[in-house]
């Protein structure tokens, strides 16, 4: 599991009803709501306008300012904020006492000055007359301790007094605003993945898993079959005996924790939907989502929270990789990667369908430090980056800076002081620029020829028994991706049971778990001509996290036409990796795990080298159907691993018009017969990119013809001529 906590330790619609001008560029959601099923997610039905907006807090503003700002806002081409989500002490000041005046007027001001609301829910911080009458609502961390409040997101999911308070302020605020002229949508609470401990092990957390439990299997014998829980005497007599992987002196039953994950999410996602069914019927004109952290954070099935919402929403902060990973070391071009991960798998929730950055990195980014100060230029690649990557809009975090409380450090648009910050100009150029795409480019379809598999069963599987202490899913799916990603074919993240059929390529590293109708899915991909590319641990488990009893790799045996002879965790042990003439290059190290792999049909690309596995496969291709499947045995180092990958991209066929050096991206989006293709470069020098053929910029109109030069950390928007 990553965690906030690991994470941080690795390293318009204006109502046209109600007489509201639009601005020329923005569009009218005109919803027509099936009220029948307030639950249906109804993208069809929604029309959204160009987002391009700020985080806004009058709760932390005096109200003399709030004409000011939203004269500025106005000014700076921003035309909507979000707001309140934060501000439950202010809008009920003791149960049941509320009072949105404030509010109210804040919003009514904002509407003046044609600038549009989205309203937060306020359930990620509680007021402290809430945990103090009802501390049962704390969340319990997976140490057993209880987490004190102070912070935000110190919360039960499953408690029925939070969820129920929560309900009730929310259902307050719709109410209050379903018919206030400026209010567009809605986002339920705030980043449900990022507490700092992931998961609620309290004992509202383990009755609600139990009553999930009996929902997914029915009776005690199927749990005690599925869970295995013969071993160390775990046969399950009572439902209320079963318990919560909390610290037991011994490992936890491995199906009943990957169940506890699963159970987790639900909790979560159900939690949004109490409040999303609520705003369905009082607000049924408002679209309504909720914004969250990409990848490679992973504590929820993001499908499952967002099925019924009406679209995607993350905040997006390159700040963040950079000062967390590897010790603020990470070069741009890198955190550019990991960023990009973020927004590929974040648009792959709802399957392309484009997305909404609600907080996008405004300046300095900080809390108790500041991160690095984005260089010029970086704040508008970023943002560019998130619409490159299938973004329909961009708010950004935050109007001012906050001059109380623990995200004093954290920049906005607006220094201490209120004077433009350094970036201030930067995004306004950017907003005009975003905007001049039109509604067309922001919502016109990703391209990709490839497909990752993020499969949160092998996540969570892999984390509760990582097999090598050091092996972990989101690692390897970072470091696949990064050296995929640098072809610039497009690519997307799918769950290995959807639709496999229009990618060349589909990876899947460490997929612990396979189902039956994963395995049928992949067979049927590659017999009709797919390539598919996975790695050591392959099926070596089923959903209910028993390991399979067949040889490995399980039910893919037959695609991937080899047997695992034997798997072999790395230690200190030294092996090479040495390979044929197919992926002729250096030797290759292997880090954390072998699989020594016979071939029955497949051909060996790659043997081991030293210790007592020398001559064994180590790397394979099977020719099946019309397809390829490539087995991955080996850990590799990442130089090698990336060789390998373009080389199989380009076996598969998937290869970009676009010639492109490293650090610099390459992205394509499409509508009817239009593509925009976006260059950026994350390096701090020029850079210079081969095209294929005549371009003009969409920006600027310039016109390139063979090749664009792009300064250090440019964007560009071409088309084709
Ligand atoms: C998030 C939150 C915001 C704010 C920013 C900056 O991701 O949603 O409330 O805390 O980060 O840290
Ligand atoms: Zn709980």
């Amino acid at each position: 599991m990553i965690t906030r906590r690991r994470f941080l330790a690795d390293g318009a619609v204006v109502a046209t009803a109600a007489g509201a001008k639009l601005p020329v560029w923005a569009r009218v959601l005109n919803v027509a709501r099936a009220a029948a099923d307030p639950t249906a997610a109804s993208p069809d039905l929604v029309e959204h306008g160009l987002l391009l907006g700020v985080d806004y807090y009058p709760d932390q503003t005096p109200e003399s300012l709030w004409s000011e700002d939203a004269r500025m806002i106005a000014e700076a081409g921003l035309t909507n904020v979000r707001v309140a989500e934060f501000a439950w002490s202010l809008m009920e000041s003791s149960e049941g006492k509320f009072d949105f005046a404030w509010l109210t007027r804040s919003v009514e001001i904002l509407h003046k000055h044609g600038i549009e609301v989205i309203l937060g829910t306020p359930s990620a911080a509680p007021p402290p007359w809430l945990s103090e009458k009802y501390p049962e609502i704390l969340l319990v961390n997976n140490q057993g301790t209880t987490v004190q409040p102070g912070g935000r997101r110190f919360t039960c999911p499953t408690n029925k007094v939070y969820r129920k308070l929560s309900l009730a302020i929310a259902t307050e605020m719709a109410k209050t605003f379903a018919e206030t002229p400026g209010v567009i949508g809605w986002q339920i609470d705030n980043e449900f993945t990022l507490q700092q401990w992931g998961r609620c092990y309290c004992k509202y957390c383990r009755t609600g898993f139990q009553d999930w439990a009996k929902r997914k299997y029915g009776t005690l014998d199927v749990v005690n079959q599925k869970w295995g829980t013969a071993f160390w005497s775990q046969v399950y007599t009572e439902w209320k005996q079963i318990p919560v992987p909390l610290p037991s002196n011994g490992d936890p039953n491995p199906g009943l924790a990957l169940d506890y994950d699963r159970y987790q999410s639900y909790a979560n996602a159900s939690f949004a939907e109490e409040q999303l069914v609520m705003l369905r019927k009082i607000c049924p004109r408002h679209f309504v989502t909720t914004n969250n952290v990409g990848a490679p954070l992973d504590t929820i099935d993001l499908r499952e929270l967002f099925r019924n919402l009406d679209f995607v929403c993350h905040d997006n902060y390159p700040g963040f990789v950079q000062i967390f990973f590897e010790g603020g070391k990470m070069p741009p071009e890198q955190v550019a990667t990991v960023v990009a991960l973020g927004h590929d798998s974040m648009r792959s929730v709802k399957d392309g369908k484009p997305f909404l950055i609600m907080e996008e990195q405004s300046g300095k980014a900080g809390q108790s430090f500041f991160g690095p100060q984005p260089h010029p230029g970086q704040l508008r690649l970023w943002a560019f980056q998130a619409v490159a990557h299938g973004a329909m809009g961009v708010n950004y975090f935050r109007w001012d800076t906050a001059k109380f409380g623990a995200e004093e450090y954290w920049h906005g648009l607006l220094n201490h002081d209120r004077s433009k910050s350094p970036g201030f100009d930067e995004i306004v150029r950017t907003v005009k620029e975003l905007k001049s795409l039109g509604k067309a480019g922001l919502e016109s379809s990703y391209v990709a020829e490839t497909a990752f598999s993020f499969d949160l069963d092998s996540d969570w599987a892999l984390n509760i028994q990582p097999g090598n202490r050091k092996l972990s899913y989101a690692a390897q799916l970072m470091a696949w991706y990064g050296s995929v990603a640098s072809a610039n074919v497009g690519t997307d993240f799918i769950r290995l049971d959807g639709d496999l059929s229009k990618y060349k390529a589909v990876f899947a590293p460490v997929q612990y778990i396979v189902s039956a109708k994963q395995a049928e899915n992949v067979r049927n991909y590659v017999r009709n001509g797919g390539v598919f590319v996975t790695s050591f641990r392959l099926g070596v488990k089923d959903e209910t996290s028993q390991i399979v009893d067949m040889p490995l790799p399980g039910l893919l045996r037959d695609v991937m036409g080899v047997t695992v002879k034997d798997y072999v965790p790395i230690y200190t042990e030294k092996i090479g990796v040495q390979f044929g003439t197919e992926l002729a290059g250096p030797d290759a190290e292997c880090a954390l795990w072998a699989d020594l792999l016979t071939p029955q049909t497949a051909t060996v690309l790659a043997k081991y080298t030293g210790a007592v596995y020398e001559g064994a496969a180590a790397i394979t291709a099977n020719a099946f159907g019309r397809g390829k499947a490539v087995y991955i045995g080996a850990d590799v180092d990442a130089k090698s691993l990336a060789r390998v990958l373009q080389a199989l991209l380009a076996m598969s066929g998937s290869k970009s018009a676009f010639g492109a050096p490293t650090g610099v991206e390459v992205t394509r989006r499409q509508a009817r017969a239009k593509e925009w293709v976006f260059v950026l470069n994350h390096a701090a020098d020029a850079q210079k990119v081969t095209l294929p053929g005549k371009f003009k910029s969409a920006l600027s109109g310039d016109a390139f013809d063979g090749s664009v030069t792009l300064r250090g950390f440019d964007a560009m928007v071409l088309e084709r001529q």
